[in-house]
């Protein structure tokens, strides 16, 4: 696959995530205010918890490969870059878990602590200038 288009999967992955956690936040509040529907809550935290996880994974899989290309950055630090990455996903992944009041309670931080996440990937690895086509053609010398 082309690192452009690696990037655009991976950023409409973003786009939905985004919806997603702007709209559990209002039905999480809701919930909390005693006004919403739990069935409701928990629908979209499923939802959530599903995009999230393919999300991560079709991350840590199409990424590595092509960060690999640049040779740039040299392996160790691609290797520590992808297993700092892959420990925040864990961590969200630990977030996002448990009873679904308990996630509403947190989820103002949650959405913030994950928005951080995507926005530095969008400035970093997800840049244009990281994933750009022509890292394939630098390596085949051509
Ligand atoms: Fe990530
Ligand atoms: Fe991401």
């Amino acid at each position: 696959m082309e690192p452009s288009q690696a990037r655009a999967i991976l950023l409409s992955q973003h786009d939905r995530l985004r919806r997603l956690l702007t709209q559990i936040q209002v039905i999480a509040d809701r919930v909390l205010e005693g006004e919403g529907v739990v069935a409701e809550l928990h629908e979209q935290l499923e939802e959530l918890r599903a995009a999230f996880a393919e999300h991560n994974a079709s991350e840590e899989t199409l990424l590595e490969p092509i960060l690999r290309l640049d040779f740039a950055w040299g392996p160790p630090r691609i290797q520590r870059m992808l297993e700092e990455h892959a420990a925040e996903h864990a961590m969200f992944r630990e977030t996002l878990a448990g009873p679904d009041l308990e996630v509403a309670e947190r989820m103002g931080d949650v959405i913030e602590e994950i928005d951080a996440h995507m926005a530095a990937e969008e400035r970093t690895f997800l840049s244009p200038s990281v994933l750009r086509d022509d890292i394939l053609n630098v390596e085949e010398g051509s």
